[in-house]
């Protein structure tokens, strides 16, 4: 049997995942003899299929959608951040085969955010992030360790963004969705969680005017690559940010992990994946 090093992404469904095109592409550009696979595994299934990954002849996966949560309690130990978060999205075994979970979405949408709009930080006392699920979850753990002392949070079903500001503690604050244009000429960044504005959604209602001219506007959608939001506030000369680059970053620790190359997240990357998506 090869020895070479296998990961995996688990889903159920997998087969939209972008992960295999991402780790497919640094396994070639830095002619690493290993392979990165889909796993689908149905809810039920995976405590079984986690306990036998080295038996399959992994040494560590991805989870994504619906396995997150489940993953984090399965594994043995969890890093800070999928603790914080609640979930995990990388998981590795170690030399005695013990399974270990990590969450790399905040790290991945802070370092896109960091690379894109490195002056971010300068004038953003508050931030607004719009939406309470597992990807607001992520951004809220990177906003509140790099060190946003207020982050104005809201949602559609209130409820949801209550319960994250409690769970999150004194620098989150639930606002009602209807709040949210009033607040925004205090805010020097904007993060949309939510799917609005993603191809076949209704586009974001927000009034993009009212932010300070210094904003940063990041959506976390990235079909399309340019959403109504990010259009809106290009238009208007905010520095934006899109979805694909958090994606993008998110899968560098755990190349890392597995395959023992720290891999760069590059314009040729970027491209390889948009052509994998069929946007532009
Ligand atoms: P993820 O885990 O990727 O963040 P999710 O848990 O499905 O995804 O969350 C989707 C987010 O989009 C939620 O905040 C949802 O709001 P609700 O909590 O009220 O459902 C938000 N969302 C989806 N459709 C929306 C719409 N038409 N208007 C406003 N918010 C919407």
């Amino acid at each position: 049997m090869s020895t070479a090093p296998r990961a995996c992404v688990i889903g159920w469904p997998v087969e939209h995942s972008r992960s295999p095109a991402i780790h497919g592409y640094w396994l070639r550009h830095y002619g690493i003899d290993g392979a990165y696979e889909k796993e689908a595994v149905r809810p039920e299934e995976l405590e079984t299929f986690l306990s036998r990954l080295a038996a399959r002849g992994y040494v560590g996966a991805n989870v994504t959608l619906p396995h997150k949560e489940a993953a984090l309690r399965f594994a043995r130990s969890a890093d800070a951040a999928a603790q914080a978060i609640g979930a995990a999205n990388t998981l590795w075994l170690d030399n005695d085969g013990v399974l270990h979970a990590g969450n790399t979405d905040a790290y991945g949408f802070m370092t896109n955010l960091d690379t894109e709009a490195p002056r971010w930080r300068e004038g953003c006392d508050v931030a607004m992030v719009l939406g309470a699920g597992g990807a607001a979850r992520a951004i809220l753990h990177g906003l509140i360790e790099a060190g946003v002392s207020r982050i104005l949070l809201s949602n559609r079903t209130a409820a949801k963004a209550e319960d994250l500001a409690r769970h999150f503690g004194p620098s989150v604050e639930a606002i009602g969705w209807e709040e949210k244009d009033s607040a925004l000429s205090a805010c020097g960044l904007l993060v949309n969680t939510t799917s609005l504005g993603m191809a076949g959604q209704p586009p974001l209602d927000i009034a993009v005017a009212a932010l300070p001219a210094s904003a940063v506007v990041a959506d976390i959608v990235y079909v399309p690559l340019e959403t109504p939001l990010l259009a809106t506030a290009r238009m208007r000369g905010l520095t934006t940010v899109d979805g694909l680059g958090m994606l993008l970053h998110q899968a560098v620790p755990g190349f890392e992990r597995w395959f023992g190359v720290r891999p760069e997240v590059t314009a040729d990357l970027r491209a390889h994946v948009v052509a994998t998506l069929g946007v532009g």
